[in-house]
């Protein structure tokens, strides 16, 4: 989905970002751009040249690039073996973006790996110094989520092989941080399961193109047990009719704002007159038959509300037969006035996709 405009000359070159869990797909996924690789850098990233950049956002192979980049400034370098490296990188910044009034400044490390901590800290005082140099109103933005997510932000990412650097909205970037990663702590005391995370991400991300529901809002929830989510979703404030075939963790007996229904979710039927805000799927199995139920209560979804769908995988081992699963899901959704918002690969998500949709006004 075209997110906005993109503008860059076709010979700027784009640094994308494939999780780790495609990794065995990217010569398919390059063909799907329509890019040529030039090199890998870090961790999951890899230097691009694309003819139309459209295709990061409008083309099959879009929902496997986690985040991407036009790269406008780069320094190939050892930024260790360089002294003064942050003062240089900070002064090439202020004088090449400077005029280019950039909402904020956010630099992150090429290699995410939480135990090579070198490049984050390098990144953190890289951002530090450079602010020093931009308008007071860049350094106010402290929290990544208080970006507009439709103005331009200066992103820089560095390692071991340099400094690069692009200004792009969080929106076109498809993502508020650099590189995409919001980190997200999975063994805080209390944690039911990882999918708590995936949906804590999705909520922050979903936030590149619309609000999240308020607090008080009813969320319809199938294939919610163990109850990670569920405990996410009740920790926001939001109501939450949860529906599994398989028990919650005991943790979530007596949950205020939770009524669990144990249940397949193609009998499930919600009382008459019920109206859903949201609908939440993580069901496990075939992603066409998870969205055949999803159609089916969709019935009790407000005009606007909002489905969040783990579009999964089970089976589905080529790049075609990937593409072919998600066409068909977003094909029928689209017949039943579900119409895509977003789709992307989260951090959190396994060998699966995040597609949020939209429910259409009826005719
Ligand atoms: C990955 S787990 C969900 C994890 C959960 N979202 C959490 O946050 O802990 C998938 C769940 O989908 C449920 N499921 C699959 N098909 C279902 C169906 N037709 N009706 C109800 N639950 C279903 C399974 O019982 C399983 O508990």
């Amino acid at each position: 989905m075209l997110k906005e405009p993109v503008k860059e000359a076709p010979q700027v070159r784009w640094l994308i970002r494939i999780s780790e869990v495609f990794a065995g797909m990217e010569e398919d996924i390059f063909r799907g751009l329509d890019a040529a690789f030039i090199k890998r850098l870090g961790r999951g990233y890899s230097l691009i040249r694309i003819g139309d950049p459209a295709r990061l956002h409008a083309s099959a192979a879009a929902k496997f690039v986690r985040w991407n980049l036009p790269v406008h400034h780069s320094w190939p370098c050892c930024p260790r073996d360089i002294p003064g490296f942050i003062e240089k990188a900070a002064q090439a910044l202020w004088r090449k973006f400077g005029g280019d009034h950039p909402q904020t400044v956010l630099c992150g490390p090429l290699d995410p790996d939480r135990s090579n901590r070198y490049y984050k800290t390098l990144a953190a005082n890289l951002r530090g110094r450079t602010l020093q140099l931009f308008p007071p109103e860049c350094g106010a933005i402290r929290d990544v989520g208080a970006q507009d997510s439709r103005v331009p932000t200066l992103f820089c990412l560095v390692g071991k092989e340099g400094l690069f650097c692009g200004l792009q909205s969080p929106a076109a970037a498809n993502g508020f941080h650099p590189g995409g990663t919001k980190y997200i702590r999975q063994s805080a005391p209390g944690t039911i399961s990882r999918a708590g995370a995936k949906i804590a991400e999705a909520l922050h991300q979903l936030q590149l193109d619309r609000s999240p529901p308020p607090a008080g809002s009813h969320w319809l929830e199938l294939g919610a047990s163990p109850g990670g989510m569920t405990a996410e979703l009740l920790a926001r404030g939001y109501r939450v009719t949860a529906v599994d075939r398989a028990a919650p963790a005991k943790m979530l007996d007596n949950a205020q704002g939770l009524q669990f229904v144990l249940v397949d979710a193609a009998t499930y039927l919600p009382r008459k007159g019920t109206v859903y805000d949201a609908i939440l799927s993580d069901m496990s199995g075939d992603a066409l038959a998870s969205m055949t139920r999803v159609i089916r209560l969709s019935e009790y979804l407000r005009v606007g509300g909002l489905v969040v769908f783990t579009l999964k995988l089970p089976g589905v081992a080529t790049y075609a037969g990937v593409n072919d699963v998600e066409a068909a899901v977003v094909a029928t959704a689209a017949a039943a006035g579900l119409r895509v918002l977003a789709r992307t690969h989260l951090t959190y998500n396994r060998y699966e996709f995040t597609v949020f949709f939209e429910r259409e006004a009826s005719n």
